[in-house]
């Protein structure tokens, strides 16, 4: 009788302690500075509606979970300079005002690049192209203008961004039209002499790719035997559910490290619907947002598992890596809501309230047990 009464009261405790720990008190979210504090730094690009005020929700975030932070465009020389005589370093000041006052690692994001550079630096006045003494001069004096500007408080600049082409040879851009391939030496040269104290990256898309791959170690080294400095090799991570395969990443990532320069994972965002999707005229997967009401719980379990094996793989890394940076905030601010067509995109580890998606806690949880195992 009495071994009863005693079972029944143990089981009794036992039910409250285990109802205690479902109870529906908020989690803890974790920040993702801290669980890599001792392994890369963490950041997210930040945009304009952020700098001024417009998503506080966000901000919060970026500050609570993020120790650099990136500027999605507001440091790219469109915004900047669109008129010869017309410059416009608002939205840029208040950028790196926000990561000095947040102790942040601050990115300087491009300073050279074929997209988002106003059409004027590349013509006369009468519409033909310069030539390669005007454009040097225009190249130089926007480097020493925009770098200069932020000495001392821009950490790391992207200073040449995708000058490579899919098949891993330079692009052909009009940087390479008028001034031939030296605008690159000549571009690093001038970041260092403008920002001696900060960093100095290669920036591309698909560098997994061996073509891409094997053209930049031919670029850094081309650079490193002129004593032109370079730190850093930044490989986007624009990347979707299946695509790139690891092992590229991997490969690239020892190339890289080979190098004796820096590896980051620069503009990390993960596709769930391919270009391909869209292009699909086929009327039974033609629909433009099939995720508008939220993903499939089969849909967001290959994406936490996408993100728990890429943060495997980077925590691997950890002595190569030096900084993972998310293209975004939280999915709502993605680009990828607009690419190629308007859609409601997933890509990022925060959803549209700011709150951490099952992909995040998949990526805390992996990571943890990795280091309690020591791996
Ligand atoms: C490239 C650029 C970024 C950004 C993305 C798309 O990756 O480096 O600045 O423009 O494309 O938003």
């Amino acid at each position: 009788m009495q071994k009863i009464t005693l079972y029944t009261i143990l089981g009794g405790f036992l039910i409250i302690a285990f109802s205690g720990c479902q109870s529906n008190a908020p989690k803890k979210i974790p920040s993702l500075k801290n669980l890599f504090k001792n392994d890369f730094k963490v950041g997210a690009a930040i945009n304009e509606r952020q700098l001024y005020g417009k998503e506080p929700g966000a901000v919060k975030l970026v500050q609570k979970q993020f120790n650099t932070i990136s500027p999605e465009n507001v440091l790219k020389w469109a915004p900047i300079n669109p008129k010869p005589d017309s410059l416009n370093f608002g939205p840029a000041d208040r950028y790196v005002k926000f990561g000095v006052k947040n102790h942040m690692w601050i990115i300087g994001h491009n300073l050279v690049w074929h997209k988002q550079v106003p059409q004027w630096i590349f013509q006369n006045k009468d519409g033909s192209l310069v030539d390669r003494q005007t454009l040097i001069k225009r190249m130089q004096q926007h480097i020493y203008r925009e770098a200069g500007r932020y000495k001392g408080k821009i950490d790391g600049w992207d200073v040449v961004n995708e000058a490579i082409n899919d098949k891993g040879k330079l692009r052909q851009s009009k940087w390479l039209k008028i001034i031939g391939k030296k605008y690159i030496p000549m571009a690093f040269k001038a970041a260092a002499k403008a920002a001696p104290k900060a960093e100095l990256y290669y920036n591309d898309y698909d560098l997994y790719k061996p073509a891409k791959r094997k053209r930049v170690v031919q670029l850094v080294r081309n650079l490193q035997k002129k004593g032109i400095r370079i730190d850093g090799i930044g490989m986007q991570g624009h990347w979707s559910l299946k695509k790139p395969d690891l092992k590229q990443v991997q490969k690239s990532i020892n190339a890289f490290s080979k190098l004796g320069v820096k590896v980051m994972i620069s503009e990390l965002d993960i596709k769930i619907l391919n270009p391909g999707y869209f292009a699909n005229k086929d009327s039974t997967t033609n629909n433009p947002d099939p995720y508008k009401n939220g993903l499939p719980d089969s849909v967001q379990t290959q994406l936490t598992n996408r993100y728990v094996s890429i943060f495997k793989l980077l925590y691997k890394n950890r002595n190569k890596i030096s900084r993972v940076t998310f293209w975004g905030v939280n999915n709502g601010d993605s680009w990828l809501n607009y690419r190629p067509k308007k859609h409601t995109a997933y890509p990022l580890l925060f959803n549209r309230k700011n709150q951490p998606t099952p992909a995040f806690w998949g990526v805390v949880h992996a990571i943890k047990k990795m280091k309690r195992q020591n791996k």
